[in-house]
């Protein structure tokens, strides 16, 4: 039984005070929620004060991204053990990343290698651009997405399958196709790490999902969670997905 995990992915909102409202708004119900993972990624501005706040409850804290190098001169940028002074996770790969700073499978593999390197869980993402996708090349790009981005990493690590043209659009891929990719990717890990440590790795959703689709996504066998954008800024909408995840988890055990 793999252990749902319900990330939200800020991008680039929320100011320090912004960031500190909507935590606080969602700390009393998702702190000792069990069953399933929670992991907030702020911007990096706000990864020290909302780390404040998450002391002593069992949200995880992530980055939106990180360098690979361990310091040096790279302006802007924030190294592995930067991030793991606060956080637990670091998302790689966005396909923002990919698409607007210039991200490849190379430097998302040196990255992941990077950020296990220092003790943090990464959640590497994937997916295929709307092209891609009518062209039935859904597939072919996933695995060469894994393949080289996981080469010669270790299997402590989270898959986000995000289908670029469902990102931000409302335009949500239906639960049966996010399945049905999110069984290649799992055969593809199964080909790096054995089937057994494949069975064991969380692949997660993200694209459009919301308080009011995320069910149909968590009751298919083979997504693990969310990897959430708008519906991480409202903490209603938020805490609504995380609670669903948590219900379908439970009739999975009944
Ligand atoms: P939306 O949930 O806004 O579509 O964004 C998904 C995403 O990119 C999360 O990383």
């Amino acid at each position: 039984m793999r252990t749902p995990i319900i990330a939200g992915n800020w991008k680039m909102n929320k100011t320090v005070s912004e960031a500190r409202e909507l935590v606080s708004e969602m700390i009393p119900f998702l702190k000792d929620v069990q069953g399933v993972t929670t992991v907030l990624c702020p911007p990096a501005s706000a990864l020290l004060p909302i780390a404040a706040m998450l002391e002593g409850t069992d949200i995880g804290l992530g980055a939106q991204n990180m360098h690979w190098e361990a310091n040096g001169a790279y302006t802007g940028e924030l190294a592995p053990a930067m991030v793991s002074e606060f956080g637990q996770y670091v998302i790689l790969g966005h396909s923002e990343r990919r698409e607007y700073f210039g991200e490849t499978d190379e430097t998302v593999n040196k990255k992941v290698h990077a950020a296990q390197a220092n003790g943090l869980i990464p959640i590497v993402c994937v997916g295929e651009t709307l092209e891609e996708n009518e062209a039935n090349q859904t597939s072919a790009i996933v695995s060469r997405q894994i393949q080289a981005g996981l080469a010669g990493v270790k299997s402590d690590l989270v898959i986000a399958y995000e289908p670029i043209w469902a990102i931000g659009t409302g335009r949500a891929a239906t639960s049966e196709m996010a399945n049905a990719t999110i069984k290649i990717i799992r055969e593809v890990l199964a080909d790096i790490f054995g089937n057994e440590v494949a069975q064991g790795i969380r692949i997660l959703y993200g694209g459009s999902v919301k308080g009011s689709n995320a069910a149909e996504y968590f009751a298919q066998s083979d997504i693990d969670g969310a990897l959430i954008g708008g519906a991480a800024l409202k903490a209603d909408d938020f805490v609504k997905i995380v609670y669903v995840s948590r219900a379908e988890v439970m009739k999975g055990n009944s």
